[in-house]
C-alpha cells in the first residue's frame, strides 16, 4: 500500500518530493520508535538499551571480587573451549572429547544447536551442534544431561541468579531464600558469598565433569597462564576449579552482541534497520508489551513467569527427563513456594535465530511460533493450571504482518553477525573443539 502510495508521488512530484516523502516516512518510524522505546527504558532513555563496546571492561557488571583482566578474559576464553579438561567421564573413553562450548556453541548462539545439550556421553557434532547424540555404551542416567535446555551465555553479564529457575547467586531474587542452601548439597555454593556466575561456573566444571588437572597445567601449557590471570593468589588455589571459573566468569562476562543491527541502530546508524525490523521493534517496545518482561539491556530479566510451555521430556530425543522430573516445577522446585511454580526465568533474546530450539523445554522450533504463542495466548501444557500463568500472557491481537514484523525484529535486528570474535583460534592443547570425539573430530575438520 505504501509503496504503491509512494510510487504515485513519484509520478506526480517528481524524483525531489519523492526522496523527501521516503525520508517523511523514516522519520516517522524512527520517531516513533525512539518514543516506544524512551518509555519502556526504566531510566526513560533510548539509550538504556545500547550495550558496552568489546573491551570496555569497567562497563560491564562484574564481581568485585573477580574484577575483569585480560589475562583473565584470555585464560577464560581457551577454557571455555578445552576439551582437555573432560577429566571425570562416566567412562575412560570419554575422556578429552567434551566442553562447555558442547551444549553452548558460539555459532548456534552459545546454546546446544539441538534441544537439549548432551556433553559427557554424547557423540557427533553435525554443522551447528545439531547431529550429537548418545554413545551406545552409556545408560541415559550416564549422560551429562540436564532437564531443561542449555540458556545462551551471550550477555549473561546482566544475569544475576543464573539458570532457569535462578538458583544460583547469595543476592538478588535468592536473598531471603537462605535456608534452601542448607537442604541441597549443590546449592551450599551460594553460602560462599560469590556473584552468580562465579557460583555457577564452579559448581559447573564439577556438574560437567571437568578438572584443571597436572596434565592441563603442564603438558597442555597452561600453568602459565593461570600464573599470570591470578599472579596475586596463594599456590594452593591459583590452579584450582575456582580459578578457573574466575577465568571463565570474567570471560563469559565479554560476550556482549554489541554488533547487533538493533545495537548499530542504537548507535545512531538509522539506516541498518529495514523499514519492517522497525515497525517490528516498535511493536516490542508498544503493543506487543514484550518490554514489560524482557526489560534489561540484554533483552531479558531477573524474574520469574508461568507461560504453561511443554516440558524437555515431550522432544522425542531428550534424555533422562520425564513429567515426574522436579525441574520441571521452575522457580518452585527451588523455593518450594506454591506462588513460584511452574515459573522460568525470562531469557536474553539477542542471535536466538543462530538455532531453532525456544523455551526452557524446547517447544518450539522457529521463532515465528514463538510470537504466535505469545500473540495467541493460549498455554500449551495442560500441567500448569491456570491460576500460575503470568497474568500479561493473553491474546495480543497482532495482525499476520505484524507478527512477521515482530519475528523479522527477534530474528534479523536482535542477532549480533560476528561471534567468531569470541572464540580462540586454537587452543594450547592443540585439541580439537568444541568436542573431540571421533565423529565431531571428522565432523568439525579437526582429522
Ligand atoms: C551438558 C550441557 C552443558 C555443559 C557441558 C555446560 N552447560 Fe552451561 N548450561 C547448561 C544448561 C542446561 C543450563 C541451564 C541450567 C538450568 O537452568 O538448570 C546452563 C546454564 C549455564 C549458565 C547460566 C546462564 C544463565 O543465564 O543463567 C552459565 C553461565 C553456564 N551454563 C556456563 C557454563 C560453563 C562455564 C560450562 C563449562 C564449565 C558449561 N556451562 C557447560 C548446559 C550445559
Ligand atoms: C509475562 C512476561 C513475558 C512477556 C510479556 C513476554 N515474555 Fe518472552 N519470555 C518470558 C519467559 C518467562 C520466558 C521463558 C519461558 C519458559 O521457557 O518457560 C520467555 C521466553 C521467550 C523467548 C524464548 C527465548 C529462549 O531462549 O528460548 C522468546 C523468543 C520471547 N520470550 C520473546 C518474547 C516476545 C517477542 C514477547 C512479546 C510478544 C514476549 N517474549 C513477551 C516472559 C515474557
Amino acid at each position: 500500500m505504501r509503496v504503491s502510495t509512494l510510487f504515485l508521488f513519484c509520478l506526480i512530484g517528481g524524483i525531489l518530493s519523492c526522496n523527501q516523502d521516503k525520508i517523511y516516512i523514516n522519520d516517522t518510524i524512527d520517531l516513533q520508535l525512539e518514543a516506544a522505546m524512551a518509555k519502556a527504558a526504566t531510566n526513560g532513555d533510548p539509550s538504556f538499551f545500547k550495550l558496552p563496546e568489546t573491551g570496555d571492561y569497567a562497563a560491564l557488571p562484574q564481581a568485585p571480587n573477580n574484577p575483569i583482566t585480560s589475562a583473565k578474559v584470555e585464560l577464560g576464553k581457551l577454557l571455555f573451549f578445552e576439551t582437555g579438561i573432560a577429566n571425570n567421564p562416566a567412562y575412560p573413553n570419554a575422556k578429552g572429547t567434551y566442553s562447555c562450548a558442547t551444549c553452548h556453541v558460539p555459532s548456534a548462539g552459545f546454546r546446544p544447536g539441538s534441544a537439549q545439550g548432551v556433553a559427557d556421553g554424547g557423540l557427533g557434532f553435525g554443522h551447528n551442534g545439531e547431529a550429537r547424540t548418545k554413545q551406545s555404551i552409556y545408560e541415559e542416567w550416564e549422560l551429562d544431561v540436564q532437564g531443561v535446555r542449555p540458556l545462551s551465555v551471550l550477555n549473561v553479564a546482566y544475569v544475576e541468579n543464573t539458570t532457569w529457575n535462578g538458583r544460583f547467586g547469595s543476592q538478588g531474587v535468592n536473598i531471603g531464600t537462605e535456608e534452601r542452601w542448607e537442604l541441597d548439597e549443590k546449592l551450599a555454593i551460594n553460602k560462599e558469598g560469590f556473584a552468580a556466575l562465579e557460583s555457577q561456573n564452579i559448581e559447573g566444571l564439577e556438574t560437567h565433569r571437568m578438572d584443571i588437572t597436572e596434565e592441563v597445567l603442564d603438558d597442555f601449557g597452561y600453568r602459565r597462564y593461570f600464573d599470570a590471570a591470578f599472579s596475586g593468589w596463594p599456590e594452593n588455589t591459583k590452579y584450582s576449579k575456582k580459578a578457573a571459573a574466575f577465568a571463565i566468569s570474567a570471560y563469559l562476562r565479554t560476550l556482549i552482541t554489541n554488533k547487533a543491527p538493533f545495537q548499530e541502530y542504537l548507535k545512531g546508524n538509522r539506516q541498518v534497520l529495514s523499514e519492517q525490523e522497525k515497525k517490528g521493534a516498535v511493536l516490542f517496545f508498544g503493543k506487543a508489551r514484550c518490554y514489560n518482561c524482557h526489560k534489561n539491556k540484554n533483552l531479558g530479566a531477573n524474574e520469574f513467569y508461568a507461560l504453561g510451555v511443554k516440558d524437555l521430556h515431550e522432544v522425542a530425543t531428550s534424555f533422562n527427563t520425564s513429567p515426574e522430573d522436579p525441574r520441571n516445577l521452575g522457580r518452585g522446585e527451588y523455593s518450594g513456594e506454591q506462588e513460584d511454580m511452574f515459573k522460568f526465568k525470562i531469557p536474553q533474546l539477542y542471535n536466538l535465530g543462530d538455532a531453532p530450539f525456544y523455551f526452557h523445554g524446547s517447544s518450539k522450533t522457529n521463532l515465528h511460533d514463538v510470537v504466535e504463542y505469545f500473540n495467541d495466548g493460549i498455554p500449551e501444557n495442560p500441567n500448569v493450571p491456570e491460576e500460575y500463568l503470568a497474568r500479561q500472557f493473553r491474546p495480543l491481537y497482532m495482525t499476520d504482518q505484524e507478527v512477521n514484523d515482530l519475528t523479522l525484529f527477534l530474528e534479523q535486528s536482535l542477532r549480533d553477525p560476528d561471534l567468531d570474535r569470541y572464540v580462540p583460534v586454537s587452543l594450547p592443547s592443540g585439541n580439537c573443539f568444541p568436542n573431540n570425539d571421533n565423529t565431531s573430530r571428522v565432523e568439525l575438520g579437526c582429522n
